[in-house]
C-alpha cells in the first residue's frame, strides 16, 4: 500500500504533467490561430501537423522550406521552433517571390507583382523573423547555396512549383542535404481528386519506394526517407 508521502508525491507530478500538457497545447492553438489570419492554403489540421512535427524533431540540422508565398507555412515552423525552444535550428524560407504559374497565383500577383512585402511582414508580426533566413532566389540555387555552406537538415518542407518536373527537381536538390533520420514533408501531395497531381507523381517517382510514411493531414504528408542520404 502506498504512502501518504508516495500519494502526495504523485498527485503533485500529475498536477506538474497536466500543467504543463496544458501549457503547451495553449502555445500550440495560438500558433494554429496566429497562422490562420494569414493569407495561404494551409488548413487548420494540415498546421497541427506541421506544427507537432517541428515540435517532435528530434536531432540536430536545419529547415529548409520551398515556397513561403506570405509567410503562413513559414510562421507555423518559427513558432514550433520558438514554443519547443529548439536550440541552433535556423528555418531556411525559398522563394523567388514572383508566384508559380498557377492561376490562384497569377490573379493576386497581378496586383501585388511580389509576396516579399507581405511575408516579411508576416514573419515579423509573428515574432519568429529572428529564426528566419530568407533566401529570395530560385530553390534550385537555394540548394546550391545551402550545400556550399554545409548546411544539413532536419526537415525538407517543398511546397513550391506544384509541376512533376518542378516537384522532382526540388526533391533531388534537397534530399541530399538531410541528415540521416531527417524528415520531408510535401503539401499538396494527394494521390486521388488531386487539384495538382504532379507533387503526388514526382513523390511517388522519387521517394515513396524508399521512404516511410509518418504523417498525413489533409494534403500535407510527412515521411521518413531510408538509408543514407
Ligand atoms: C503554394 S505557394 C507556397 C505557400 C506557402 N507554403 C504557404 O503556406 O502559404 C508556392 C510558392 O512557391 C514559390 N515558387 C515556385 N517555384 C519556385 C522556385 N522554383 N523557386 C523558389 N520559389 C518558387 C512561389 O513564388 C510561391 O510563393
Amino acid at each position: 500500500m502506498a504512502s501518504d508521502l508516495e500519494i502526495a508525491v504523485r498527485n503533485f507530478g500529475r498536477r506538474v504533467r497536466s500543467r504543463a500538457h496544458g501549457f503547451v497545447g495553449r502555445r500550440e492553438e495560438a500558433a494554429v490561430l496566429w497562422a490562420r489570419t494569414l493569407p495561404g492554403w494551409f488548413s487548420r489540421r494540415e498546421i497541427e501537423l506541421l506544427y507537432r512535427t517541428v515540435r517532435d524533431l528530434e536531432g540536430p540540422g536545419d529547415i529548409a522550406e520551398v515556397g513561403s508565398w506570405k509567410g503562413r507555412s513559414t510562421v507555423v515552423l518559427g513558432r514550433a521552433v520558438r514554443d519547443a525552444a529548439i536550440a541552433d535550428c535556423r528555418i531556411f524560407a525559398i522563394d523567388h517571390h514572383v508566384g508559380s504559374d498557377e492561376e490562384r497565383h497569377h490573379a493576386i500577383l497581378a496586383r501585388e507583382k511580389t509576396t516579399l512585402e507581405a511575408f516579411r511582414r508576416n514573419v515579423h508580426g509573428a515574432g519568429v523573423a529572428h529564426l528566419v533566413e530568407e533566401m529570395v532566389m530560385s530553390s534550385a540555387e537555394a540548394a546550391r547555396v545551402l550545400a556550399g555552406r554545409g548546411v544539413r537538415l532536419r526537415l525538407g518542407f517543398i511546397d513550391g512549383a506544384h509541376d512533376a518536373e518542378s516537384v522532382c527537381a526540388d526533391i533531388r536538390a534537397f534530399l541530399p542535404l538531410l541528415r540521416p533520420g531527417g524528415l520531408m514533408a510535401f503539401h499538396d501531395c494527394l494521390e486521388v481528386e488531386a487539384p495538382f497531381p504532379g507533387v503526388w507523381e514526382a513523390y511517388r517517382d522519387e521517394l515513396q519506394p524508399r521512404a516511410d510514411e509518418i504523417g498525413r493531414a489533409d494534403s500535407l504528408l510527412v515521411v521518413r526517407p531510408r538509408g543514407p542520404s
